[in-house]
């Protein structure tokens, strides 16, 4: 049978396994071989995988993480490693490779196709911030972790009538921020995209005050800047009593949502499907509903744009 490894690399988030359970089982279905590289890009660098049955991906479409390991792979970024990757590759006589990751694992997959390697990436990042589809695997689980916790803290900020500075993932960008700030009720979301002039921000703190708000949760975006440093300045303009909370790490990990394992068994699927029709070299994605595919080639360099509109609604809704 013809063998084909898979791989998950860069930072891990819920529902990978649900992928690889999906991409191995269809795989099988198609008859091929499945080769599941261990720890990322450093498996192929190491020699690091086993074959992969049914049965090694029993039991794992409900957790969190991902048990192929992953890593971020610096090496991936040049020719020596690039060339080593695909050393292994050919020994392991592998026709080609399903990558599941974020931007740094779309980045490689496109480097191992000038190498003639035939890849199909698969979107997984709890950022949401890769252009050529609505949404990565990771994406909602991430959200209702953060929303669960912003509830949480919303208790504490109304009891002592305080402002709550809340510091969310997702690296330069504020895809997270804003659907987290929705679906909190936050007063207001702070995001690299749409920089607030501090002063104004301040004043409408205040003025939400004297409307008779309790409490007031800013989203932070961690790709904005220090969350302790924007918290003082609040506190020094408005002269009232600011906390941060970081939610950190428990946004990436845990029990993937149902709406996440939907999305990451239709991408594995949708994976295979297209490296058995010989439609290489694309990112699977999802649009509008629709199960999608673009070339890699076409969406690598590109970036999703911010919803303007959606960050002027959240002020609407949370006034
Ligand atoms: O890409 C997911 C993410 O959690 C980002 O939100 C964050 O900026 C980054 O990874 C942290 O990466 P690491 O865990 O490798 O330091």
């Amino acid at each position: 049978a013809k063998k084909i490894g898979i791989i998950t690399s860069g930072g891990d988030a819920p529902g990978m396994n649900a992928a690889v359970r999906a991409v191995v089982r269809y795989g099988i279905s198609l008859g091929y071989q499945m080769v599941g590289i261990r720890r990322g890009f450093k498996g192929l660098l190491e020699d690091d995988f086993a074959t992969l049955t049914l049965r090694s991906v029993s039991g794992i479409i409900n957790t969190g993480g991902t048990f192929l390991h992953t890593g971020r792979c610096p090496e991936t970024k040049t020719k020596a490693g690039m060339n080593r990757a695909v050393r292994t590759i050919k020994e392991l006589d592998l026709s080609g490779l399903i990558i599941i990751g974020g931007d740094g694992s779309l980045a490689a997959g496109n480097a191992l196709t000038k190498f003639g390697v035939k890849v199909v990436n698969i979107p997984a990042s709890i950022d949401n911030d890769i252009y050529g589809t609505d949404e990565t695997i990771g994406y909602d689980t991430a959200l209702n972790t953060a929303v669960e916790a912003i509830d949480k803290i919303r208790d504490t900020a109304t009891s002592h009538d305080r402002i709550f500075v809340v510091e969310i993932m997702g690296r330069e960008h504020g895809f997270l921020t804003l659907d987290v700030g929705i679906a909190a009720g936050c007063e207001f979301i702070v995001v690299p995209e749409m920089k607030p002039n501090m002063k104004k921000l301040a004043l409408e703190l205040t003025k939400g005050k004297e409307r008779g708000k309790t409490s007031e949760i800013i989203a932070f975006a961690e790709g904005y800047g220090c969350s302790d440093d924007f918290a003082d300045e609040i506190a020094k303009l408005t002269g009232l009593e600011v906390r941060v909370s970081n939610l950190g790490y428990i946004q990436r990990g845990g029990r993937p949502t149902a709406r996440t394992r939907i999305l990451a068994s239709k991408f594995g699927v949708e994976a295979m499907k297209l490296f058995h029709a010989g439609k290489y070299n694309r990112l699977v994605g999802i649009t509008n509903g629709k199960i999608t595919s673009a070339p890699i080639q076409s969406v690598i360099k590109r970036e999703k744009k911010f919803n303007e509109a959606e960050f002027k609604l959240l002020r609407t809704l949370s006034v």
